[in-house]
C-alpha cells in the first residue's frame, strides 16, 4: 500500500509495534527443550492480548500463528512437536494484522553453543537487512535493495537465496509491489513511490542459493544446498527523508 493520510500511519505503527514486541518476547523465550509449538503459543497469546490476528492464518490458513523454522528448514516451518536444542539456528516470522492493517517482521536467532561463524552469520545477516533498508527512499530504483545487498554478500563471503523475495505489504500481506530481490536484478527498472510500505528481508546463507519444497508438508521451505541460512525482515515505509521503519519493538 501507499500511506495516503495519518491515520494509515498511526495503524501501521501499532501493527508493526505489536509484531515487534511479539518477535522480541519469542526470541527471549527460546530455550533447549522447548518444541517450536510451544514458542508459537508464546506468540499467539501476545498477538491475542495486543487485539491482533496472525497473518498467515488470516491469509493463507497456515497452520500456526508464527513461521518457525529450524536449521536446514529457512522459511515457512510449521510450529509443532520439533523440540529446540543447544546449537540450532531458529528462524522466527511473525506477521499480524490490525484494524485492516498488516506488518511482517522476522529474525534468526542461534540457541548457544553455536560457532563462532553462525554467530558471524547472524550478526551480518542482520547488517545485510540494514544494508538494504538504508536504500529506501521516495524516488529511489528498487533495484538499489538488491544491488547493496548483494555487494555486501560478495564483500564477505555469503551467498544469498535468490527465490524468496521482499514485498509489498499493509493491506494485506502480500501485495503490489511483489518480487522486491534482495539481490542483483538487472532486470528491475521500478522506482519507489512517497509512501509505498513494504519489507526488507534478504537470506543470507554460507553457501544455499535457493530455497526449495520439501516432501513433508506443503509449507516448509529448505535450503538448497543445503547450508546454515538466517533472514531479518523489518516493514518499512518509504519516505522523502528515507525508510521509517515500522517494525520495532517499543
Ligand atoms: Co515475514
Ligand atoms: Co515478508
Amino acid at each position: 500500500m501507499t500511506i495516503s493520510n495519518e491515520n494509515d500511519l498511526i495503524c501501521l505503527k501499532e501493527v508493526g509495534r505489536i509484531v515487534a514486541n511479539a518477535l522480541e518476547a519469542m526470541g527471549k523465550a527460546l530455550e533447549p527443550g522447548m518444541t517450536t509449538s510451544e514458542l508459537d503459543q508464546i506468540g499467539r497469546r501476545l498477538l491475542e492480548t495486543a487485539g491482533a490476528r496472525s497473518a498467515p492464518e488470516l491469509a493463507y490458513a497456515f497452520p500456526g500463528a508464527t513461521c518457525i523454522s529450524v536449521n536446514e528448514e529457512i522459511a515457512h516451518g510449521i510450529p509443532g512437536a520439533r523440540r529446540i536444542e543447544r546449537g540450532d539456528l531458529v528462524n522466527i516470522d511473525v506477521s499480524a494484522e490490525k484494524s485492516g492493517f498488516f506488518a511482517d517482521t522476522g529474525a534468526s536467532f542461534a540457541v548457544p553453543p553455536v560457532p563462532r561463524s553462525i554467530e558471524r552469520l547472524c550478526r551480518d545477516g542482520r547488517r545485510a537487512m540494514w544494508t538494504g533498508l538504508r536504500q529506501v527512499g521516495a524516488g529511489k530504483p528498487i533495484a538499489g535493495i538488491g544491488q547493496a545487498i548483494g555487494a555486501f554478500a560478495r564483500k564477505n563471503g555469503y551467498t544469498l537465496v535468490k527465490n524468496l523475495a521482499s514485498h509489498g505489504v499493509g493491506l494485506s500481506l502480500h501485495e503490489e509491489p511483489t518480487e522486491i530481490a534482495t539481490w542483483p536484478d538487472a532486470s528491475e527498472r521500478r522506482i519507489i513511490s512517497d509512501g509505498l510500505v513494504f519489507t526488507v528481508e534478504p537470506f543470507l546463507s554460507f553457501g544455499a542459493e535457493w530455497a526449495e519444497d520439501g516432501d513433508d508438508d506443503p509449507w516448509t521451505l529448505y535450503s538448497s544446498p543445503e547450508a546454515p541460512t538466517v533472514q531479518y525482515e523489518h516493514t518499512v515505509i518509504a519516505t522523502r527523508n528515507g525508510p521509517l521503519v515500522l517494525t520495532l519493538p517499543g
